[in-house]
C-alpha cells in the first residue's frame, strides 16, 4: 500500500511505475555495454542512491559502484551554478566505461560539471543516467542518456529525492505542498 506523507500534495509517479521504469532502463543499459568488460556505475550522492540500488541489481552486465558527492550554491539563485566537489570517486576512472547515475536534471549545472570534471580524467567512454528530468528549468544543454521521466517544475521528494533532507525513503516520487516549500536548503 502507498504510504501518503502528509507534506506530500500528489503523488507525481507511482511505485510500480517507477519500477517498472527502472527495470527498462537496466535492460537497455544492459544492451547497450554488452560488449564491454565492466561499467562503473557513479552514483551522485544523496539523492540517487536509491535509484542506483535498484538499477545496478537489475543490470545483466559487470558492473562496480562508486560515488560522488556535491555541493551547490544558489539553489535560491544568489551564487548560482558554483558546484564543488565534497566527496570524491574512490578509483581512477581512466579507461574505464563510465556510467553516472542522477537522480535529477533541473538547470543542468551539476550534470554539466560533472561532465566536464570526469571527461577531463580521460574514461573510455562516458554516459549518464537519470530518473528525472525537469527539461522546462533548463540552463545548460546537457547530454541525457537514458532517462526515467520527464517532470513538470515542481518539488519532488521520494524515491532518494530529498527537501531538507526529508522524505528520501517515500517508495513514490511525490509533489511537495506549496506550503511546506522555502528554497534556500541546499541538501542533495
Ligand atoms: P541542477 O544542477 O540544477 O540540474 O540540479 C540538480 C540537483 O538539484 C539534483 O541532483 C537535486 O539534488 C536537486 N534538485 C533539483 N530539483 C529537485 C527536486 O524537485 N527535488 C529534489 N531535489 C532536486
Amino acid at each position: 500500500m502507498t504510504r501518503k506523507n502528509s507534506d506530500i500534495d500528489r503523488v507525481l509517479i507511482d511505485e510500480a511505475t517507477i519500477q517498472q521504469r527502472v527495470c527498462e532502463l537496466a535492460h537497455q543499459v544492459s544492451e547497450d555495454y554488452a560488449e564491454e568488460d565492466e561499467v562503473l556505475l557513479v552514483g551522485i550522492l544523496k539523492g540517487a542512491f536509491i535509484f542506483l540500488a535498484d538499477l545496478a541489481r537489475q543490470l545483466q552486465v559487470r558492473h562496480a559502484v562508486d560515488f560522488m558527492a556535491l555541493s551547490s550554491y544558489g539553489l535560491s539563485g544568489a551564487a548560482s551554478g558554483a558546484v564543488r566537489i565534497i566527496m570524491d570517486l574512490r578509483q581512477p576512472v581512466e579507461g574505464k566505461h563510465v556510467l553516472l547515475v542522477e537522480d535529477i536534471v533541473d538547470t543542468g549545472l551539476t550534470l554539466d560539471y560533472l561532465n566536464k570534471t570526469l571527461e577531463s580524467r580521460r574514461p573510455a567512454s562516458l554516459r549518464s543516467c537519470v530518473l528525472l528530468d525537469k527539461a522546462a528549468r533548463r540552463e545548460v544543454d546537457v547530454p541525457i542518456d537514458y532517462l526515467g521521466f520527464e517532470i513538470p517544475d515542481v518539488w519532488v521528494v521520494g524515491y532518494g529525492l530529498d527537501y531538507a533532507d526529508q522524505h528520501r525513503t517515500l517508495p513514490y516520487i511525490g509533489v511537495l505542498r506549496r506550503e511546506v516549500v522555502s528554497f534556500d536548503h541546499q541538501d542533495r
